[in-house]
Order: structure tokens, then C-alpha cells, then sequence
């Protein structure tokens, strides 16, 4: 899997879709839509794959795109995708729908593409759909200068049909590289937030060091003229190795919900050669501060998978709890006045990942080894020193006071996985409690 797509609620159950290749965990391929559905966010089943790449509009690939419900009805708009190989361009990309009334089967809309966009070719995908008023909104990602600028282009239309371009929100000015992927733009206490993942940001100092990066803007949008007027720069939304091509939601208690895909372009990790690839973050709720930034919390249905608390008190350095599972939520209070080391590892082999707290210097980071390991990023902790972390199987997520710094990397442990306070940190809190296991694993027939 990549990028998580037409994320929503339908007849009160959450649907997740991604970008999905059945036939290889290697190769992208020709992308499809995978399905699933849950109650609770954590708990998914498995679902056929809603669409394939099979018109003559999206035979390279259905890519990524978003979902609106309405009327009982899922409406899906996503990119359809067509190589031409030894043409110039070598690809062009034009917007579908498809709808669906039961969630689980879908149909592609008789006229598709709906947007065919000559003028912003070859690059331009991945709609987000959303209503206001009784117009309905679409942001794309766009790549123009010859492919070497990035932007995002609004559309606007009244049937869902038929769409036309009334702005630009917002474009690079040549520092924020030559294509902005998974758009999304939405209110978030009182300001717009707009959110996408573009590629070609040059690394500067401890940021943009993974491939591509995924940040927003914050600024002030105006209906009426459908102008985003920006307050303040990009900014990363996470700052681990692993968290690509957002996709939000806002649901019916009013919670904007963000998942990512916790991957990046071009790794090869080792679950390759297991037949699978990819996975999603936790999903997180988003809030935003005065000052302008975005904090994550993980989603409060978090709760219904955690299990036994194995270990719950004031620790010195050196003290060490083996995880059931390799998978567990580690809590952490701790004084801001002094560093602090904790490592997730092997038991029985140097396989580790080191968080650390820098106190003189108010940095926080996550170094997972090997050539490209650190990532590192200002952290000033409030009154205490918390965080909160969430082990998975192959996977880490950081969250560090009430959200205000993220971290987001894989990471493949060989064997039973300890957390090590390191030698000179004293902690007011260690706990570790279990995460249970979501997935049915059938072992009769795999
Ligand atoms: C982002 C992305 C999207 C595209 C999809 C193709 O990771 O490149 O822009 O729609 O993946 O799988």
C-alpha cells in the first residue's frame, strides 16, 4: 500500500481505501483503491478492492483521491492515470468519480473524466472534495514552469460533475519544490490549514530530510473570493522518516482526523520480501495553537486496544521492561531540567532506536541508526518532560507533550524488543502497557 484515500464515514462506519498493488510488494504497478472498514479506527476488516485500473481514462492506475458522502451515497473522486511511454508527456492525468450505495461496491461514473484539465498537464491529481454552502469545493496538486513549480489549484461546481478552476491557494516560490501531492485544505479552529506533501524541497539543516515532506500552511481563506492568504511558512507536520500523503477527515463529533501513510518512496524495507508494504499511521486528532501550529493527538478509540499495564513507576537509569508482542504504549514524565535517553531495541541484537531530549539546547530526536538514522527537531516541554509512545511490530510513533512534536518511522527489530532507560536519565513515570492485537490471523488458512 501507499497513500490512504477516500477517508470517511459512512452509515456509521469508518472507510479507509488505499493505493494498492495486489500483485507485488515491490513495484507500484498499476494501482488500484484496497478497502476496509472499522467501528473504532483500530480494528479494520478487509474489504474487495473497490476500484481497478481498468477504463481506458485510469489504466496506469487509479490514484489517490477523497470521498463525500451524500444522500446515502459514497461518492469517490480520484485520478485517473495513463502512461505513454516514449510520448512527451509520458503521462497525463484527468479527474474521475465513482459512486457506491451499499460501501463495497463501486461504479464508475458513464462520462468519465469529469476534469479533463489540458492546460495543467502532464501533473495533476489527487482531488479533495468537500461541501460548502451549496457549492461543492475540489483542491489538486499541480505541477507547472515546465514541472518545476508546485501548487494547488482550486475547482469549484454545483452537481459534483461538472467543475471549473476558480483560484490558485497557493504555489511555490521556488523553495517548496516542483510538485505538491495530496492536497488538503480545510477551518481548523478559526484558521485554514493547507495541507500537502510536496516533492523537491531541498534538505536545510535538521529539515526536509526525508524524500518528499508533508507540511501545511496556516493562513485565512475567504469564500467569497476564494483567496488564501498564507500567515505563516510550511511547516512539517511530523518529523519522523515515515509519514507521507495525508489524508483527513472531519467526522461527525466534529474531530478533524489525520492519517498518514507511514512509508516514503524508494525505501526497500525488509517486509518487501514478506509480500506486503506500507502501513498507516495511528490516526490523530488535529487542534491548532495560537501561535500557529498543529498538534496530534492520537485518536481517543486508541484506548479500546490497549491491554495490561506491565509496568507503571518512577525508573532510574538503566531500567529496562520487555514488551509482550514487541508492541506496547510507552509513557514517559520526566524533568524538563534534565536529558533525557530511552532506547527501543533488540533484545538480542543491536537493533535500536534511541529518543533523546537535549535540554540545554531544547532539541528532541529519534535516530534509528545507519547512514540516514537522526531526525531532530526544537522541542521546548511545557512544565514536565512527557511523551508518548506507540510501539507496533515494525513501527514507532512519537508524540511528545500534548502533540506538538511528532515522530513517525519504521524500524524492523530482530527478536523480543526491550525499552531502555539509558544510564544517566531518572524518569518520574516509566509505564508500558500492552497493545493488543487488532488483525485476525487465521492460522489454518493464512
Ligand atoms: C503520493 C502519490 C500521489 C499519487 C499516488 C500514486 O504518494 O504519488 O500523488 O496519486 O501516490 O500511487
Amino acid at each position: 500500500m501507499n497513500d490512504p484515500n477516500g477517508f470517511c464515514k459512512f452509515e456509521n462506519e469508518y472507510h479507509l481505501f488505499y493505493q494498492h498493488n495486489p500483485d507485488s510488494s515491490t513495484a507500484p504497478g498499476d494501482i488500484s483503491w484496497g478497502h476496509a472498514k472499522s467501528n473504532d479506527l483500530f480494528h479494520w476488516e478487509h474489504l474487495p478492492i473497490a476500484m481497478h485500473p481498468d477504463q481506458d481514462y485510469d489504466r496506469s492506475g487509479v490514484f489517490s483521491g477523497s470521498a463525500l458522502v451524500e444522500n446515502n451515497t459514497m461518492y469517490l473522486f480520484y485520478t485517473g492515470h495513463v502512461n505513454h511511454p516514449g510520448e512527451s508527456p509520458d503521462h497525463i492525468e484527468r479527474q474521475a468519480l465513482a459512486t457506491s450505495t451499499d460501501g463495497i461496491n463501486f461504479i464508475k461514473y458513464e462520462n468519465n473524466p469529469i476534469i479533463l484539465a489540458e492546460e495543467h498537464q502532464p501533473d495533476i491529481r489527487d482531488p479533495k472534495v468537500w461541501k460548502h454552502g451549496n457549492t461543492y469545493y475540489m483542491v489538486l496538486g499541480n505541477s507547472f514552469n515546465n514541472s518545476t513549480l508546485g501548487r494547488v489549484l482550486l475547482y469549484t461546481s454545483k452537481d459534483k460533475i461538472s467543475w471549473n478552476q476558480v483560484s490558485i491557494i497557493d504555489e511555490s516560490n521556488g523553495t517548496l519544490g516542483y510538485m505538491w501531492e495530496c492536497p488538503d485544505f480545510f477551518e481548523l479552529n478559526g484558521h485554514f490549514v493547507l495541507l500537502f506533501s510536496p516533492q523537491g524541497v531541498k534538505p536545510e539543516g535538521d529539515k526536509y530530510k526525508n524524500l518528499y515532506q508533508t507540511g501545511y500552511i496556516i493562513g485565512d481563506f475567504d469564500y467569497s473570493t476564494n483567496t488564501f492568504k498564507p500567515l505563516q511558512e510550511f511547516q512539517e507536520l511530523d518529523h519522523g522518516h515515515d509519514f507521507y500523503a495525508t489524508q483527513t477527515i472531519l467526522d461527525n463529533s466534529g474531530r478533524r482526523i489525520v492519517i498518514a501513510w507511514m512509508d516514503m518512496w524508494e525505501k526497500k524495507y525488509p517486509e518487501q520480501d514478506d509480500g506486503f508494504n506500507g502501513q498507516m499511521t495511528i490516526p490523530r486528532v488535529l487542534f491548532l495553537t495560537r501561535s500557529g501550529r498543529i498538534i496530534q493527538k492520537p485518536v481517543r478509540e486508541v484506548k479500546r486496544v490497549q491491554g495490561k499495564t506491565i509496568h507503571s513507576r518512577k525508573a532510574d537509569g538503566g531500567t529496562s521492561v520487555l514488551l509482550n508482542n514487541n508492541a506496547a504504549e510507552v509513557s514517559i514524565i520526566a524533568s524538563k531540567s534534565n536529558d533525557l535517553e530511552l532506547f527501543i531495541e533488540s533484545r538480542n541484537s543491536s537493533k535500536a532506536v534511541s529518543i533523546m531530549f537535549d535540554s540545554r539546547n531544547g532539541k528532541v530526536s529519534l535516530d534509528r541508526g545507519g547512514d540516514d538514522g537522526l531526525r531532530r527537531t526544537d522541542w521546548q516541554p511545557k512544565d514536565n518532560l512527557r511523551m508518548k509512545i506507540y510501539i507496533d511490530a515494525s513501527s514507532i510513533e512519537v508524540f511528545c507533550g500534548k502533540g506538538e512534536v511528532t515522530f513517525s518511522s519504521r524500524f524492523f527489530p530482530e527478536g523480543p524488543v526491550q525499552v531502555r532507560l539509558g544510564d544517566e536519565s531518572t524518569v518520574k513515570l516509566l509505564q508500558v502497557v500492552d497493545l493488543k492485537q487488532t488483525v485476525f490471523v487465521d492460522n489454518n488458512n493464512n
